[in-house]
């Protein structure tokens, strides 16, 4: 069966069912800083397991993009050597939110696999979680698995997890049997011998793991289930690797047409590298596509590490160095009807592969030799020590698995925690710690704080937690009846909770409010927002006798002028980003961005800068932006914000940014009609005409494929054009043009600089030739030697040589010339001496002499060498 049927199957089996198909999420997680990538189908509905979302409907099915490359899930290492292993695959899954449990889960799974895969019930084996009876009676009773076809396993087998923290559950996993003998007796489906692989993944949510470890009961119990898409797929067309399957063939096929290497003829070590190329070329063109780019810290370097990892393995099959952009685009060619999103990115994947690879592969070679000698040297310890492995990553840029991989085919072990140690002291070094700011104490989950800041400027709420936070020193001051010192003065704090507020929250982008909190008739500054839980707390600073509790009144007003300049900020970055869609091209994509009262800034994926004009249209880009921007503000469009189902707001175009968290049962959609829509909970103008005027200052590259944006709009704006128009009336004044010619005034009167800066040299030059008369008078005789000291100024060591070759032509000897630079301790030399004196003065050993009794440095031939210092003072005398 070919894998489109495996999928139209997979999700239509589900749907009957009564399931509802949810498409894949992005490869990076929306905020969810557990989570390096999408790992699993239940990434998306982490939320509906922990019970603080709900959605329409609490069965669906879904085949998830995933990739496990880092994090607790991390296949990396292994990927190339075994037929099973990819950093990125699709999960088949499907979920019961508080709705069916462990018997359907079961019941399900089974009858997909052998009623319509038709996959011999003889052929599969059983695993569960050691205790869980309940399973085993199913498994069993019910649908009568021979029990020595079940295994309980322990833990590390059977307890599933997505993270560190999160909901969690034991576990059924279903195996297909190979039968192949393996020499332990004791042999299961958690023996790595090859008989056994598993194929599905049933878990049944029942916990929720917190930071401490501890596990917490799941109000509703529910199911998650995960099936490898191209492992079933290599079941269903009888093949013994997921490299062998349909979903391989055109990136294989391409490989051996771009090396002239055939993959069937191949030995294991280059298939190895066929496998690793047609793995890695999948994850890293649709983690680019979801908007990752390579970077060196968290998901960017994970990316940065699979891509160098290709170029490693690339290298096995051809010099070329284009190989693995080729096999992107076959890739994209390939998979676009499935993955659109390859398609609109593609430009920046294969700019952003052939970049990464070109840069690296310099190093990759003078790594590898470097390696090579610390193994020569390591011989006998068959060991790379924590600071070779460090220098390699440090200076070469090599990835520590990377050093492992090739140690490892040498037979050498790399001492990984060493290398710890001085990625931790390089750390520490570069003062690159942690800071983060703790907040110790908790706010109960039932307060929630309701945000009425879109429409009302200030607002009177009730007052529902209180948690002062006093000076060490004041509550000494209480104890012990000390009086108030005059050295610094106390800081306490209050965090105030209201049932309502006004107050925006730093959140997707924009900084949030600053403001006021009147309670008691005395006035605070906000100093702090938090949103802990469902609730906002406001930081102030108070006196301890302060009396602040719960149920007062407390009246916050926002400060508007900060307000309305974040609003006007957010709504033009909406402009900016649809302008750019529109000038630039589709495939722009939102990296980051904030908003401030002070300007905006707008990170987004590109390959290029934008004052390279991709139109060969003559005038700017980042003019043509600005135009159109502002032709929208003119038009002053009234805005509309409305809450919707994230399917609807994205069938209908709205822009979505990936990384952010949205409820798909309810997004808030910001749109500027016939221009703009996009997914977002900040703050707006009424209209675009609030705006002003809108300018970009610069245009930059982050990183790599990352370009930065910065503009301003409104009173910054005015002030920009303020501030400029000053300098171009100043200059257009001093040099006597209209503002209008400033520039060809200004480049006129450097063309006339230059002129007189010529006529000077040329001025210079005959003077000195006048003095050469003079300067003949002035040569002593040294031990035979005709000989002259000059002390000049202001002249470079050519123009020195100059002078000395032409007194040498009017009397052979030696001459040294020094000159010193005007207004500043720094001089340069020139000696100069006649061949026929070449054996009377060496002058080697006046360098020498030179360096270390004046700490002039210099050098050069037996006739003339020449230097400097930086220390007049020093000179000879
Ligand atoms: N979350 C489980 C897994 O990833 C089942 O989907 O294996």
């Amino acid at each position: 069966m070919n894998s489109t049927k495996i999928r139209e199957k997979f999700l239509k089996f589900f749907e009957t069912k009564g399931h509802k198909i949810v498409t894949s999420s992005s490869l990076i997680p929306a905020e969810d800083p557990t989570l390096l990538f999408t790992n699993a189908g239940m990434n998306q509905f982490k939320d509906i397991f922990l019970g603080s979302e709900t959605r329409s409907y609490n069965r669906a099915t879904s085949m998830q993009k995933c990739v496990r490359a880092g994090g607790k899930h991390n296949d990396l290492d292994q990927v190339g050597f075994t037929p099973k292993h990819l950093t990125f695959f699709e999960m088949m899954g499907n979920f019961s939110f508080g709705d069916y449990f462990k018997k359907e889960a079961i019941e399900f799974a089974w009858e997909f696999l052998t009623k319509e895969m038709k996959i011999d019930a003889k052929r599969l084996v059983v695993s569960i979680y050691e205790t869980d009876d309940d399973a085993f009676d199913i498994w069993t009773k019910q649908i009568g698995i021979p029990e020595e076809k079940m295994f309980r396993l322990g833990k590390a087998d059977n307890f599933w997890q997505m993270g560190d923290t999160g909901p969690c559950g034991p576990c059924s996993e279903i195996h297909i049997d190979y039968g192949i003998k393996c020499n332990d007796p004791n042999c299961n489906p958690s023996c790595d011998c090859g008989r056994y692989l598993e194929i599905w993944n049933l878990v049944f949510m029942q916990f929720n793991r917190s930071v401490s470890g501890k596990l917490t009961p799941l109000t509703k119990t529910g199911i998650d289930t995960g099936m490898g898409f191209e492992r079933l797929s290599m079941i269903m067309q009888d093949k013994k690797s997921i490299f062998e399957t349909d979903m391989f063939t055109a990136i294989i096929n391409k490989t051996e047409q771009l090396t002239s290497k055939s993959y069937a003829k191949s030995d294991d070590k280059t298939k190895a590298a066929f496998h690793v190329l047609a793995d890695h070329v999948r994850s890293s063109s649709l983690l680019i596509s979801d908007g990752c780019t390579p970077s060196n810290e968290g998901r960017g370097y994970v990316l940065r590490k699979i891509i160098r990892r290709a170029a490693l393995f690339a290298q096995k099959l051809s010099n070329d160095n284009k190989l693995f952009a080729q096999l992107s685009q076959e890739f994209i060619n390939t998979m676009s009807p499935i993955f659109p999103e390859l398609k609109t990115a593609e430009t920046l994947i294969l700019k952003l592969l052939q970049n990464e690879i070109d840069r690296f592969s310099v190093n990759l070679i003078t790594g590898q030799s470097i390696l090579e000698k610390f193994m020569s040297n390591n011989k006998k310890s068959k060991m790379l020590s924590g600071e070779q492995v460090f220098k390699l990553y440090d200076t070469y840029g090599f990835p520590p698995e990377l050093t492992r991989l090739i140690a490892q085919e040498k037979n050498f072990d790399v001492d990984m925690k060493g290398f710890e140690v001085e990625m931790k002291k390089q750390q520490e070094q570069s003062g690159k710690k942690k800071t983060t700011e703790a907040i110790d104490f908790e706010i109960p989950q039932e307060i929630e704080t309701e945000f009425v800041g879109y429409d009302e400027l200030e607002n009177k709420s009730k007052i529902t937690f209180v948690k002062k936070v006093l000076d060490p020193r004041s509550e000494s001051r209480m104890t012990q009846g000390l009086k108030k010192g005059t050295s610094s003065p106390e800081s306490n704090f209050a965090w105030i909770v209201t049932e309502q507020t006004p107050f925006y929250v730093e959140s997707g982008g924009q900084e949030g409010d600053s403001g006021f909190i009147t309670i008691n008739k005395k006035t605070f500054t906000v100093l702090e927002l938090k949103k802990i839980n469902k609730a906002v707390a406001v930081k102030i600073r108070i006196e301890k006798e302060d009396k602040i509790k719960v149920g007062d009144i407390a009246h916050c007003a926002i400060d508007h002028y900060y307000r309305i300049n974040t609003s006007k900020n957010h709504t033009a970055t909406h402009l900016l980003q649809a302008a750019l869609v529109q000038v630039v091209g589709g495939q722009i994509k939102q990296a980051g961005s904030l908003v401030n009262d002070k300007h905006l800034r707008f990170d987004f994926n590109h390959h290029e800068g934008l004052s390279k004009d991709q139109s060969k249209e003559t005038f700017n880009v980042i003019e043509k932006i600005e135009q159109l921007v502002n032709q929208k503000i003119q038009e002053n469009i009234k805005l509309k914000t409305f809450n919707t189902t994230l399917e609807k707001a994205k069938d209908s175009g709205v822009t979505a940014i990936f990384g952010e968290k949205y409820n798909p049962e309810n997004v808030r959609v910001v749109q500027i009609p016939g221009f703009s829509a996009e997914l977002c909970g900040g703050t707006h103008l009424q209209s675009t005409g609030e705006i002003g005027v809108f300018k970009i200052i610069s245009e930059s590259a982050l990183s790599t494929g990352v370009r930065r944006i910065l503009a301003v709009t409104g009173p910054e704006a005015l002030k920009l054009f303020q501030q400029n128009f000053r300098t171009t009336k100043t200059l257009s004044e001093q040099f006597k043009s209209k503002p209008g010619e400033v520039l060809q005034a200004v480049a006129r009167q450097q063309k006339q600089l230059e002129e007189s800066l010529r006529q000077i040299k040329q001025l210079k030059k005959q003077s000195l030739r006048s003095q050469i008369p003079n300067w003949i008078k002035q040569i002593e005789t040294i031990n035979n030697v005709p000989f002259l000291f000059l002390e000049l100024e202001d002249l470079t060591n050519p123009e020195l040589k100059e002078i000395c070759v032409e007194l040498e032509n009017k009397q052979p000897g030696f001459f040294f010339a020094i000159s010193k630079k005007q207004s500043e301790d720094q001089f340069n030399f020139v000696g100069y001496l006649s061949k026929k004196a070449k054996k009377t003065i060496d002058l080697k050993k006046l360098s020498i002499h030179l360096r270390n009794n004046y700490g002039i440095k210099g050098g050069g031939n037996p006739i003339l060498i020449q230097g400097g210092s930086t220390n007049y003072s020093n000179k000879i005398k």
